[in-house]
């Protein structure tokens, strides 16, 4: 009986972080204003917060690109070759992979997370349930950089494809974005075949949008406000909830929602060694949301030298899908 492989890369040194977030609490109000990373929106409560976000009315991406691979599995399968490696990019609870494992019947699957401890249990329960499929949890911060380890699979070890569902790209600004395509295509690695399967939230009208980051029931409010909480941890700050409240607003210039965290009277924020004193109505910038036209995010892709993508959106025309799933080569 096999048993999944687990390698741990990423070890965040507490230091570092600290000297991060107060990097970005103690920026000037002009240009930018403070900002603390998304990354902090993930601790323990953070993670179950964003899952109840998946399920909420207005949350729609989730459900909707759930409903585009349900209906697609089999055309985007027949675009992929059989015993591919499947590499899964920020895997979780491995769900939206497995799904398709019927379809895609891959060799080998490797679950990309920030910490393999997410990824043991899921990934022992499938290997049960697949156990002719190689399996590796690979513990990894690709944020930065995308720099996947040999046990991934030699180069001449047939196609690979590279999964990133959840419109996490568009928590990238677009140039970030390029970047990390560009690193994705090069982890693609030189076989005929292999490529990348991404899921990509579309604009869409203003009241959508941002019903779907400020819902009724507060849940994205209390995802976004317990940043401050898990900052106050990293960095020993003295942030109060009740000072803050929760924005979410589409910035139709750049086609982003961003989320801030916005003072509701004048602050005086402390931690050992520092302060920063925060006027009524100044706000903190925790999260960027693009959105993408899908001609925009194709252009993208070929930039980053993929070829020219297949596109499947929740309607009969792409441009009007709410989200879109595309597939692109890397063999032109
Ligand atoms: C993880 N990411 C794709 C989510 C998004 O829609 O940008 C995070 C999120 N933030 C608020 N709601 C959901």
């Amino acid at each position: 009986m096999k048993s999944p492989e687990f390698i741990q890369l990423h070890h965040d040194s507490t230091e570092e972080v600290r000297q991060e977030l107060l990097k970005g609490l103690t920026a000037n109000p002009l240009p930018g204003g403070a900002e603390v990373s998304p990354k902090f929106l993930y601790d323990a409560l953070g993670s179950r917060l964003f899952e109840a976000i998946t399920e909420l009315p207005e949350y729609y991406p989730t459900r909707v690109e759930a409903a585009i691979f349900s209906t697609h599995a089999q055309a985007m399968a027949s675009h992929i070759p059989k015993g591919a490696t499947l590499i899964d990019l920020g895997a979780g609870n491995c769900g939206k992979a497995a799904k398709l494992f019927v379809h895609l019947a891959p060799a080998r699957y490797v679950a990309v997370d920030i910490s393999v401890d997410f990824l043991r249990d899921a990934l022992a329960s499938l290997q049960r349930q697949y156990p002719a499929i190689d399996m590796v949890g690979v513990g990894l911060d690709f944020s930065h950089t995308l720099d996947l380890p040999a046990q991934v699979g030699a180069a001449d070890d047939g196609a690979r494809v590279l999964f990133y569902p959840g419109s996490s790209i568009g928590n990238f600004t677009p140039e970030q974005a390029l970047v990390f395509l560009r690193q994705v295509r090069n982890a693609c690695g030189p076989v005929a075949g292999s490529g990348l399967l991404i899921g990509v939230d579309l604009v869409k009208g203003i009241d959508e949008l941002e019903a779907a980051y400020d819902d009724a029931l507060g849940v994205t409010a209390a995802f976004n406000r317990n940043l401050l909480s898990n900052v106050n941890r990293m960095v020993g700050s003295d942030l109060r909830l009740a000072d803050w409240a929760h924005r979410a607003l589409f910035n139709t210039a750049e086609s982003r929602i961003e989320m801030h965290l916005e003072a509701l009277r004048d602050v005086l924020v402390q931690w050992p060694g520092g302060s920063r004193a925060f006027s009524q109505g100044e706000r903190i910038h925790t999260e960027n949301s693009y959105k993408w036209t899908v001609a925009g995010f194709s252009q993208l892709l070929c930039e980053a030298g993929f070829t020219q993508p297949t596109v499947w959106t929740d309607a009969q025309t792409p441009e009007h899908g709410r989200f879109a799933v595309l597939w692109a080569g890397t063999n032109a």
